[in-house]
């Protein structure tokens, strides 16, 4: 296994407030790689820094061990560092095939037509989203807008695919789905960084778990052992008398969708 994204020693500070402090990892070629933690824990920042959205106020991001640190987010792209949002934004009036076809586009400067073309029809095969090709952007649901989003993302033709809370709202079932999908991309051999907060999604997807709390890295390493450390339990999963976010059909419905999660599962 080699090396493929190095994180190292990234720190933001908003003001006062250190958001990321002194974070780093490494995540190997074709592994699955989750980042967890507490809401505020700096999750999405550090994703930002490494995608180019955010400057670091120190540290350092290299992708197959070029430094990316001074390069934009479309240049980061472009170097193969893919991206999906946690709230997904695509463009309504657009199909989907051509909101996908964008994204090949925009990945590849210079790229013909044809090649985008067939980029973007690969992207919806592996998303399973080729039935909703013609579909303008606006119709869909959001498991169908989630999987438009990660087309998008793939067709830009990424070594690296960052993916925020991609799961977030999603029915018990519908996450299932994303799984696959995540494992889909993995299997296309795209590395994934994802963060999630529904702990059997991460159970199920992540290779290996980088924890976070108060912008630190609070320990790192297989599910099994991270989920069984106490800082673990005490920042984030909850010690005995507090409900853990471990359980799916809580953690994949928003608050006031369990109704509709009950009727579907029935
Ligand atoms: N642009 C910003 N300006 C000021 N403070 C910010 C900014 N972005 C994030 N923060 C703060 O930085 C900290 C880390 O935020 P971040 O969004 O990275 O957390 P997170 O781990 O992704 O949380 P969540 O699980 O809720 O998505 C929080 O305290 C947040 O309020
Ligand atoms: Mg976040």
């Amino acid at each position: 296994m080699s090396v493929v994204l190095t994180a190292k020693g990234l720190s933001k500070r908003f003001g006062g407030l250190a958001a990321v402090d002194d974070v780093s990892f490494e995540v190997e070629q074709g592994e699955i790689f989750a980042i967890i933690g507490p809401n505020g824990a700096g999750k999405t920042t550090t994703l930002n820094l490494v995608s180019g959205l955010l400057v670091p106020t120190a540290g350092s991001v290299t992708l197959h061990g070029r430094d990316l640190t001074t390069l934009t987010a479309a240049e980061r792209c472009h170097a193969g560092l893919g991206r999906a949002f946690q709230v997904v934004q695509p463009f309504p009036e657009m199909t989907v095939r051509e909101n996908v076809l964008v994204g090949a586009m925009f990945g590849t400067p210079g790229i013909s037509r044809a090649d985008a073309e067939r980029r973007a029809d690969h992207a919806l095969e592996v998303t399973g989203t080729t039935n909703l090709a013609e579909r303008d952007a606006e119709e869909l649901t959001l498991m169908e807008e989630k999987r438009l989003e990660i087309a998008r993302a793939l067709a830009t033709a990424p070594t690296v695919l960052l993916l925020d809370e991609v799961m977030a709202g999603l029915r018990p079932a519908e996450a299932r789905d994303a799984v696959r999908l995540v494992r889909s991309v993995r299997d296309e051999g795209v590395t994934v960084v994802f963060i999630e907060h529904v702990m059997p999604v991460v159970r199920d997807l992540a290779d290996r778990v980088l924890v976070m709390d108060y912008g630190k890295v609070l320990t790192e390493g297989r599910y099994a052992d991270v989920t069984k450390d106490q800082r673990v339990i005490e920042a984030y999963l909850g010690r005995d008398d507090d409900a853990p976010p471990t359980d799916v059909a809580a953690a994949a419905a928003p608050a006031g969708a369990s109704g509709d999660a009950a009727e579907d599962e029935a």
